[in-house]
C-alpha cells in the first residue's frame, strides 16, 4: 500500500516513536492520522500550536490499549483506516527471577502483548473492509534475544513477535499486510538509562513506512538492529551471552 492518502492509527502517538510515527505520515502525505494516546488534554496543552496546523489530518483519540472499552469505541471511531501501527508498550527494567512478584512481568504482557492482540482483533475487520491495508507491530531486537536486565519485557516482546507470525498468516486471506519492526536502542524516554549509543526515532518511523511500501516482513532500520541481524544469524548462543554480561555482578 501507499503511504500517500492512507488512513493510519498509532498508539501512543504522545511521544517517543510513536509521535515519530505520526510526524512521518503528515510528511508523507498521509490522509488522516489518528493520534491515540492515553491522556489527551495534556497533549492537546503541549503540542496545541502543531494540532493546529495539521487539524485537518490528525485527530486525538483517547485509548489505553489495555482497556477494552476504549479499543471498542477507537474502532467505531476510526473505521476508515487502512493502516494500524501498534507502536504503545511499556518497558519496567525488571528481571524475571530478581522481582518479589508477578506483578512487573504480567503488566508488560498486559501491555506489550494482550494489549497488541486485542487492537489487532478490534481493527481486522476495518482493515478488511477497507481493502487489506497493513498492521504494523512494534517489536524489538530482544523479541530475538533475551535481554536480561529487561528480562520480562524480552519475554513480552518475544510473545509478540509470535503473535506478528500467527496474525500474518491468520489476515493473509484478507489481503492484510503485517509488519515486524525489530528496532535497537532508540532515543526515547524508554531508553534513557540503557548505556548504548542510540539512533533517532525519526529514522524507525521513516524505515517503517518504506518497508510498508515495500511490502516487506520483518525490518531491522537502524544501525543496532541491522548489525544485531547479522551477529544473531551467525551465533544466536553468543549474542545472548553478550547481552547476559550486562547484568550486574551479585552483591553477597
Ligand atoms: N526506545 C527503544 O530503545 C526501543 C527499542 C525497541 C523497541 N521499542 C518499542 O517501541 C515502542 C515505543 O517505545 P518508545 O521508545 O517510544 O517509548 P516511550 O517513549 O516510553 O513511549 C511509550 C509510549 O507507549 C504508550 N503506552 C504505554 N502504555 C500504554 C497503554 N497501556 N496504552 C496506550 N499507550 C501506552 C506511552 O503512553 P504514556 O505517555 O501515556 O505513558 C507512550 O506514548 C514500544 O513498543 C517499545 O517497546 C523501543
Amino acid at each position: 500500500m501507499k503511504i500517500k492518502n492512507s488512513t493510519a492509527l498509532v498508539t501512543g502517538a504522545n511521544r517517543g516513536i510513536g509521535k515519530a510515527y505520526v510526524q512521518a505520515l503528515i510528511k508523507q502525505g498521509a490522509k488522516k492520522v489518528y493520534a491515540a494516546m492515553r491522556d489527551i488534554e495534556t497533549f492537546k496543552k503541549s503540542s496545541s500550536e502543531c494540532l493546529e496546523k495539521h487539524k485537518d489530518v490528525v485527530e486525538l483519540i483517547p485509548l489505553d490499549i489495555t482497556s477494552e472499552n476504549q479499543i471498542a469505541s477507537a474502532a467505531k471511531k476510526a473505521e476508515d483506516i487502512d493502516l494500524l501501527v501498534n507502536n504503545a508498550g511499556i518497558a519496567n527494567f525488571s528481571g524475571l527471577i530478581a522481582e518479589e512478584n508477578l506483578s512487573s512481568a504480567r503488566n508488560e504482557m498486559e501491555v506489550n502483548y494482550f494489549g497488541t492482540l486485542s487492537m489487532i482483533r478490534a481493527f481486522a475487520p476495518t482493515l478488511k473492509k477497507n481493502g487489506g491495508g497493513a498492521i504494523v507491530n512494534v517489536l524489538s531486537i530482544a523479541s530475538l534475544v533475551n535481554i536480561p536486565v529487561l528480562g520480562s519485557y524480552s519475554a513480552s516482546k518475544a510473545a509478540l513477535y509470535s503473535l506478528t507470525q500467527g496474525v500474518r498468516a491468520e489476515l493473509a486471506h484478507q489481503g492484510t499486510h503485517v509488519l515486524g519492526v525489530f528496532p535497537g536502542p532508540i532515543a526515547t524516554d524508554m531508553a534513557k538509562d540503557f548505556p548504548m549509543e542510540k539512533s533517532s526515532p525519526e529514522e524507525t518511523a521513516i524505515g517503517t513506512l518504506h518497508a510498508i511500501e515495500d511490502k516487506q516482513e520483518d525490518i531491522f532500520v537502524d544501525a543496532f538492529a541491522r548489525q544485531f541481524q547479522k551477529d544473531f544469524q551467525d551465533n544466536p548462543i553468543a549474542i545472548a551471552k553478550q547481552f547476559a554480561e550486562m547484568l550486574p555482578e551479585e552483591v553477597s
